[in-house]
């Protein structure tokens, strides 16, 4: 689907509620379906991937059923899973599959737990999820006695269910999905495992663990889980930063904006993006802090800034704003000086290569963008030509050449949002897929209209 978006002559106004976090949904039903009893799970996302993971636990015989739109009731009997239908041993490909579609925590969570049980399964992806790295989950779960085949280090990954056992694990990576997919392996092993991280990557697994009564305890960036079994308890899901992002982005850069971002989760392992527009020269007030099922949570004022600056965005940062990477090269075109974005090669291995995707596109409307091999530069230019930055086309025409979203959810909205300020309108080829994570996106900003 080709969306054409407008410069905006006039500032956002109003409030909105961001819906519901992505890595937290995924979370909630996962850890429902392992967690011993009956549960609700309210305001849950309604973005694609989230789905992915839900229909997946019914398909493998948890009982789940949609109170409303966003309200679920989990029922499980604990952390073996019951398999209504048996996969055949050796698991085949065909009908017996479960599907992540394009969901890249569906499947290394998903692993985690799927590899202790007493059954055999194939986890599938489409096209882009097929192209992502598994090997940073195979190598540890195999190290934990895990029977796994890959395709080359991707999916397919075929499953042999069987008894794991723990291990100290010291990662390179700062990965939330690495290591919440180990945590998962390590509840249902055989002693003790520890997992240990560059730098602390997003919480939530830790904590919704802790609220769901494991034996779990955290050290600095090493956490260590003792097999246990969690008690089921409902769980409100709080509104995604990573989607209140685009939002923080638009109200900073838009000319007279000054607007309410209602229940944003603003655990500190996420919230980088809000130290960023600090360092930035700042325009974002937090408001109303609470705390929800262990997740900190606030209403987010943001008010248009004609004085941003340039800044630095490396190590201990990236994991805390890794999604929020390409809107923030957004609003770095639209600050005085150059951002700079080092230590984030990981970035390449999302649903598309995003550092390199991102250059291309932002470049075909002018914005003054470098890459690096870990990241970006861009050179900033608000002050000396504003309005003028992200716009190379002809006055009064639409961008010739459309920008391609090449199915990645956070880079066609970080387009968008660079519409609202470029001085012709743009075009965004595959804009459907913010169905992903945020299908609400479009909606939400025409509120502030
Ligand atoms: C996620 C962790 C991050 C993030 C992804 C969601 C999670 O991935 O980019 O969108 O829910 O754990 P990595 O763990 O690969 O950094």
């Amino acid at each position: 689907m080709l969306k054409t978006v407008k410069k905006l002559n006039k500032g956002l106004k109003g409030e909105i509620t961001i819906p519901a976090d992505k890595s937290i949904s995924h979370r909630a039903v996962m850890f429902s379906s392992i967690a011993k009893g009956e549960c609700f799970v309210r305001n849950f996302s309604s973005g694609a991937d989230c789905h992915s993971t839900l229909n997946l636990f019914k398909q493998l015989g948890v009982d789940i059923q949609f109170l409303d739109k966003k309200t679920l009731k989990i029922k499980s009997e604990g952390k073996l899973l019951p398999v209504i239908t048996p996969l055949p041993n050796p698991p085949l490909r065909g009908g017996n599959e479960c599907d992540c579609g394009n969901s890249g925590t569906t499947m290394r969570l998903v692993s985690g737990i799927l590899a202790g049980q007493n059954f055999d399964s194939v986890l599938v992806g489409d096209e882009s999820l097929s192209k992502r790295p598994m090997k940073r989950i195979i190598e540890p779960l195999t190290l934990m006695g895990a029977d796994i085949t890959s395709v080359d280090g991707h999916a397919p990954l075929t499953i042999r269910g069987r008894k794991l056992h723990g291990i100290d694990y010291i990662s390179k990576l700062a990965s939330a999905q690495v290591k919440s997919c180990i945590l998962l392996a390590g509840l249902n092993a055989e002693g003790k495992t520890t997992f240990e991280e560059p730098y602390i990557s997003r919480d939530h697994t830790e904590r919704l663990f802790k609220y769901l009564e494991a034996d779990i305890k955290t050290e600095g960036t090493k956490v260590t889980i003792t097999p246990s079994q969690m008690i089921a308890k409902d769980i409100d899901v709080v509104g995604d930063i990573s989607s209140a992002a685009f939002f923080i982005v638009a109200g900073l850069i838009v000319k007279d904006s000054n607007f309410v971002i209602k229940n944003v989760g603003i655990n500190p392992t996420r919230s980088g993006i809000l130290d960023v527009v600090e360092r930035m020269g700042g325009g974002v007030n937090i408001l109303n802090k609470r705390l929800v099922s262990g997740e900190p949570c606030a209403d987010i004022r943001v008010q248009y800034n004609d004085s941003l600056k340039g800044c630095v965005i490396e190590g201990e940062d990236i994991p805390r704003l890794i999604d929020e990477l390409p809107v923030i090269a957004v609003l770095a075109s639209q600050a005085e000086g150059d951002t700079i974005v080092k230590n984030a090669e990981d970035l390449r291995n999302k649903e598309s290569d995003r550092i390199k995707c991102l250059v291309a596109e932002l470049t075909k409307i002018g914005v003054n963008i470098e890459e690096t091999q870990d990241g970006f530069i861009v050179h900033g230019g608000r002050g000396k030509c504003a309005g003028k930055c992200i716009d190379k086309s002809p006055a009064n025409n639409t961008t010739a050449q459309p920008l391609e979203s090449y199915h990645d959810h956070r880079l066609a909205m970080s387009f968008y949002i660079a519409g609202l300020v470029c001085g012709n309108e743009i075009a965004i080829n595959g804009f459907e897929w913010t169905k992903i994570s945020f299908p609400e996106f479009e909606s939400l900003i025409n509120q502030l209209l």
